[in-house]
């Protein structure tokens, strides 16, 4: 069996069962907290309806129960939240960032962290958006983590993230080619993604079960 889907599978639907009803009212807070991003940073909007749906497809061609994958789709919307609190010269810079502004940007994690954690009926999401920056090979940010120890759904927001962002125009860089996305991926399997996501997030995009958003942002 790939991981310990059954296990993780298995707690996760004992965590979620008493907070199903609440996810079930959570959609307004979401649109809420996703409408103020999207006031701040157009781009960081669209950017994160994006992750949210291939994350989503991911995590049901891992066949996760229903609630995880629901709970993935949820941190794939919030999941840069944070970044409401980053400086706009920072968000919207044309050329590479300095080490002093990237460490500023790192921040935008433990932001969104900050401000889910006042809604107790979203604190679910919160180990799928705090870990959507960590690496395979334990390089990532904020915790270092590393393999399995990284929650699966923050595994899977790595691989929609890093997709989205490659297959975009930003202000500092033109558009990678869908191929390109793909090669970079499969060029980084096992360092910075999940070896067995990568394979099955590429086959998702080639048999068109994944499909994609170039909508300019
Ligand atoms: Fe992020």
């Amino acid at each position: 069996m790939l991981y310990t889907r059954e296990n993780e599978n298995q707690r996760m639907a004992r965590n979620v069962k008493s907070k199903r009803a609440l996810a079930e009212n959570c959609a307004s807070t979401i649109y809420a907290l996703t409408a103020a991003i999207d006031a701040k940073d157009h781009y960081t909007f669209s950017h994160s309806n994006h992750v949210a749906q291939y994350a989503s497809i991911l995590a049901e061609a891992l066949e996760l129960v229903a609630e995880h994958i629901e709970i993935i789709r949820q941190a794939g919307l919030l999941h840069d939240i944070g970044k409401i609190g980053t400086p706009e010269a920072i968000l919207s810079k044309t050329t590479r960032l300095t080490q002093e502004e990237y460490e500023i940007m790192k921040q935008h994690v433990e932001a969104s962290i900050s401000m889910i954690k006042y809604l107790p009926s979203l604190d679910y999401v919160i180990p799928s958006v705090l870990g959507h920056h960590e690496r395979w090979d334990g390089g990532g940010y904020p915790r270092g983590l590393s393999g399995n120890a990284i929650p699966i759904g923050a595994r899977c927001l790595c691989l929609a993230d890093s997709f989205d962002a490659m297959i975009s125009k930003r202000s500092y860089k033109e558009a990678m080619s869908v191929e390109e996305a793909i090669g970079e991926i499969r060029r980084n399997q096992g360092t910075q993604f999940d070896p067995e996501l990568a394979v099955l997030f590429i086959q998702l995009i080639e048999s068109g079960k994944i499909q994609i958003h170039n909508d300019g942002y």
